[in-house]
């Protein structure tokens, strides 16, 4: 995680680098800093802390330098204060560095840079960074006693130097005092973009810090480099090879990402729902002739359809979609399907047999663990399709083929948009397997029907967002919660729980229904609100019976229920009608009133709702 943002241009770069580290805050708000280079020195200022902080110390200030590097930090080395925030300036004053990512054997490093007479200032991985760049560009040769280049080539050279000795991941944006026209950027394992104006470039972590500027863009890979200078820009391998890289229209506008009256970035992305959904299954639902399009994974059906096993594997909310997911491979197309956390997965030497598909989910397609266990299917053998939002983005990259969800930027750290239209692509995936595996085209046909319906559904609900205040209004003060619901529902009493945990910081548990009488029934008092999702379903009667089991003990039960439902009424202390959809979509409306109850909580309790405390949207370390 972290933001980086660079400018290189003929504008002041103060006011732009600001502004792209509040286009960045939702990848980590521990302290922010940015390093100006006025006539050959840094004038660095850092702050804990979130931008406006930054803000606050740069007032009255209006440098001219045109080139500069700033930061948003989400710690990991180091706690977030003053000293630990980047940039880092090398002992020597000479190199001034940002960075997104870790360095692993950044104490090794550390220790011999001391030797060396390097001196330090702060806990983390990156000032060994700067530092070894510096070290290596005071030397008139590197280790093999290969001469080193003069003037700013000698820069370059020392970046080349210095990552060679690195292991870990780095999205680096880089400064050198004496090169007042140079900016390079590298990238191992975090993203790293380069926008290309008119006489002007920047370096960022995505591009909703640079499309303001410019909307042409050049995505670096793993193990390259960017060298910025007056005469343009030139990309090479970190072993100092040319490439040639494709010049890219950055898809998203600047409308996207801005509030547009909304108060918060999680109140609009769940009121961007309908529209989202609707983009997402624009064109991939065929009606006339009941089937699924899926451009993007066309060529792998036949090996899907033919399955045996499919893996899905994701982190966080995605994890909850995949969750559905399972539900969906099952019950529709009949294919076994299991979930894992990615982060297990890839240290558990799993067994993937002929047959098996791997899919994985990620809204920023940077989650370093989805991005691992992506790999080490690879490595195994196995076909790996990616549902991914953020366009050329790693995991979507590294994927052998995917379907993007289309929803547009994602801000708020709270997943919402994402884990709907996540759901509603692995229902499109699973109906387009069951139709060429066993559904009949009755089923099918409803089941399009249905589909294409929910955006409208959502929309009802949406209208119900005061009366949905109101419940989180008289139980905001609780401070325990539980989450139940049964079969394609458990994941969503999940997702529920952990939006509330996230930005309310109430302490909830997600459980199947059925779980509850198992251990957590007793902590059930009257304290301790338990939400049912309890629609009309398969399961429905003994869903019933769980929510007694509660009131039998004094719980009070807040529930999501179908429209028109009378039977429910005595069972509810609050309720929550939503219309009437098919059980395996079910997913896509349950789960909205319960993000617009953590929202309402969250802002009740005065809480931040898009930068919750500790959190950060994109988590691109381990
Ligand atoms: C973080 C975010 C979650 C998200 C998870 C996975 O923890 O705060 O909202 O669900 O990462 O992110 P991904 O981008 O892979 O979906």
């Amino acid at each position: 995680m972290c933001g980086i943002v660079a400018y290189f241009g003929n504008k002041p770069a103060q006011p732009i680098l600001i502004e792209g580290l509040k286009r960045l805050e939702y990848r980590g708000y521990d302290s922010a800093g940015i390093a100006l280079l006025e006539n050959g020195t840094f004038q660095v200022t850092k702050s804990p802390g979130r931008i406006s902080n930054l803000e606050e110390m740069l007032a009255g200030r209006h440098s001219p330098a045109t080139l500069g590097i700033g930061h948003t930090r989400w710690a990991t080395h180091g706690r977030p204060n003053q000293v630990n925030a980047h940039p880092h300036v090398d002992c020597t004053g000479k190199i001034a560095v940002v960075h997104n990512g870790i360095i692993e054997n950044y104490a090794t490093l550390k220790k011999w840079l001391l030797k060396e007479g390097c001196t330090f200032l702060s806990e983390t991985d990156t000032e060994v960074v700067a530092n070894l760049i510096g070290y290596f560009y005071q030397r008139n040769q590197n280790r093999n006693g290969q001469l080193a280049p003069h003037g700013c080539n000698r820069f370059e050279w020392a970046v080349q130097q210095a990552l060679s000795e690195i292991y870990g991941t780095y999205g680096l944006a880089i400064l050198c005092a004496d090169c007042p026209n140079v900016l390079i950027g590298a990238k191992k394992g975090s993203p790293l973009i380069l926008g290309v104006g008119k006489n002007e470039f920047l370096i960022a972590s995505d591009a909703a810090a640079i499309v303001k500027h410019t909307t042409q863009a050049i995505y670096l890979a793993d193990g390259e480099m960017v060298i910025v200078d007056s005469g343009g820009f030139q990309t090479k391998t970190l072993s100092n090879e040319q490439v040639q890289k494709e010049l890219k229209e950055i898809e998203i506008s600047l409308d996207q990402i801005e509030l547009e009256g909304f108060r918060h970035y999680m109140e609009k992305e769940i009121a961007e729902q309908p529209t989202a959904l609707e983009t997402c299954l624009n064109g991939r639902v065929d009606l006339k002739n009941g089937r699924i399009i899926l451009g993007g994974i066309s060529n792998y059906l036949r090996e899907l359809t033919r399955a045996k096993r499919i893996i899905l594997t994701a982190c966080g909310t995605a994890w909850h979609a995949a969750l559905v997911g399972e539900f969906l491979f099952e019950q529709l197309a009949r294919i076994p399907a299991e979930v894992e956390y990615a982060s297990e997965f890839r240290y558990r030497n799993p067994i993937l047999e002929e047959g098996t598909v791997v899919i994985a989910i990620s809204q920023s397609g940077e989650t370093a663990d989805t991005l691992a266990a992506v790999e080490q299917a690879k490595e195994r053998g196995a076909l790996v399709l990616g549902i991914v939002n953020v366009v050329g983005s790693s995991i979507a990259r590294l994927t052998d083929a995917g379907v993007y969800l289309r929803v547009g930027p994602e801000i708020g750290v709270a997943s919402t948009k994402a884990f709907t239209a996540q759901v509603a692509v692995l229902a499109m995936l699973a109906i387009e397997l069951g139709r060429r595996r066993h559904l009949s085209t009755d089923t099918v046909q409803n089941l399009l029907q249905e589909l294409t319906s929910i955006p409208q559904k959502i929309k009802r609900i949406l209208r119900q967002s005061e009366a949905i205040r109101q419940i989180a209004d008289a139980n905001k003060d609780r401070e325990n919660w539980l989450f139940l619901g049964r079969g394609f529902n458990y994941p969503v009493a999940l997702e529920g729980a952990l939006k509330l945990k996230e930005i309310s910081y109430i302490h909830a548990e997600g459980l199947p229904a059925a779980e509850m009488k198992h251990g957590p029934i007793a902590l059930i008092t009257d304290k301790m609100p338990a939400v049912f999702i309890a629609t009309r379903c398969s399961q429905y009667e003994k869903i019933i019976g769980n929510i007694e089991e509660v009131r039998a003990r004094g719980g009070k039960t807040i529930v999501v229920a179908t429209e028109g439902d009378e039977q429910i009424k005595p069972y509810a202390d609050y309720l929550i009608p939503i219309p009437e959809t098919c059980e395996p979509l079910q997913p896509m409306l349950t789960v909205v009133p319960l993000q617009m109850l953590a929202y309402h909580a969250a802002v009740l309790r005065g809480h931040d709702v898009d930068k919750p405390r500790n959190l950060a949207k994109s988590v691109t370390v381990e």
